[in-house]
């Protein structure tokens, strides 16, 4: 987040700040306090906390948590009604021969911090990226995001790799999340809504098992459920590209189909990488200029077709298709893509 909000254009942060507002819902906590037993004890269990929402200020006046030590002898701190739901959830995988524990649940913005940095370390920051969150922008912040891990013959499988290995196993739990008020919160093939890879370990509590079954019947994300964002699936073309291999070109699209499900409302019908001339010494000093001191050493540009809301807003005319809008994206010799201008 830091990252990407550090260049984005004056439109864009206004975009940004106008979507994060909306999406927000009622997770800003800044409702009137009443006296009242029921008010000083309730937490925005639907909250979004995603790259573009970060924890909402005063979210721990209202928590409650569970510490607990789990089998590898971490100690592992947990919403209190998120740990109640978590252990029926065991219980009932348990009769069904699964085993599991948490390896983390609610974490602090320092631990997130050191997350970040062990992970850049030992990945690379491009991996880290999009495999961690932002410190201040991460859902475990709030208590209500478990990540998992199984125990397969009495022995922990805690490291993401191994765990992947094992998806029957996580076919099994991942079915009787609803029922305890969970959901899987980071779904295969949703990337450009979650801005993260597959985690079949994450899961996040709703303390609402109805909403829970819908989002997870419907296989949507928790902000296509809030209506944060349109889950529709846009086809991308990527040409063909001299200078950048398919899976960088995708590594932008991301970015952009990340970026563009927050303008609420609007419907992307195509986006389409603009070919290898857009990699000009013009363009690419162009776009220093824009973020002065980033050091972009190439560009990458994309076109997109979108509709606009009905009833407009933001930018936006009503009801309007804007075609060959461009996406400009530039990257550091080490570094991965950042959206950098959008617009005409
Ligand atoms: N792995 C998830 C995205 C987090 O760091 O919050
Ligand atoms: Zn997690």
């Amino acid at each position: 987040m830091k990252k990407l909000a550090k260049t984005w254009t004056l439109w864009g942060l206004a975009a940004l700040l106008v979507c994060a507002l909306a999406a927000c819902g009622t997770g800003g906590g800044e409702e009137a306090p009443e006296e009242t037993p029921e008010a000083a004890s309730s937490l925005d269990y639907m909250v979004l906390v995603n790259k573009l929402n970060p924890l909402p200020e005063g979210w721990e006046e209202d928590l409650e948590t569970e510490t607990f030590t789990n089998t590898a002898g971490w100690e592992v701190e947990v919403e209190k009604k998120a740990y109640d739901a978590y252990l029926s959830l065991k219980e009932d995988l348990e009769a069904e021969g699964v085993y599991v524990d948490l390896d983390s649940a609610r974490r602090s913005v320092a631990k997130q911090q050191e997350i970040m940095d062990d992970f850049i370390e030992k990945y690379g920051e491009d991996y880290a990226k999009k495999t961690v969150a932002e410190p201040g922008y991460s859902e475990h912040h709030t208590g209500l995001a478990l990540d998992l891990y199984l125990i397969i013959d009495g022995q922990d499988v805690t490291e993401n790799e191994d765990m992947i290995q094992y998806p029957e196993i996580w076919a099994k739990i991942h079915e009787k999340l609803a029922d305890h008020g969970f959901i899987l919160r980071y779904l295969p093939d949703k990337e450009q809504i979650t801005g993260y890879g597959y985690e079949p370990w994450h899961i996040r509590y709703l303390d609402d098992p109805a909403a829970a079954a819908e989002i997870m019947d419907r296989g949507i994300t928790l902000e296509g459920y809030l209506g944060a964002v349109n889950e529709t699936d846009v086809s991308i073309d990527y040409g063909s590209s001299g200078l950048y291999t398919r899976e960088e070109l995708e590594e932008a699209a991301v970015q952009i189909k990340c970026q563009f499900a927050a303008w609420e409302g609007c419907e992307m019908h195509s986006l389409r990488y603009a070919g290898d001339e857009c990699n000009t010494e013009e363009n690419l000093t162009w776009l220093n200029s824009l973020n002065e001191g980033a050091g972009y050493t190439q560009v990458c540009e994309f076109l997109c077709d979108f509709h606009s809301p009905k009833e407009g807003g933001g930018a936006w005319e009503p009801d309007q298709d804007y075609l060959d809008y461009q996406w400009w994206l530039a990257r550091t010799e080490d570094g991965g893509w950042e959206i950098v201008s959008w617009g005409y």
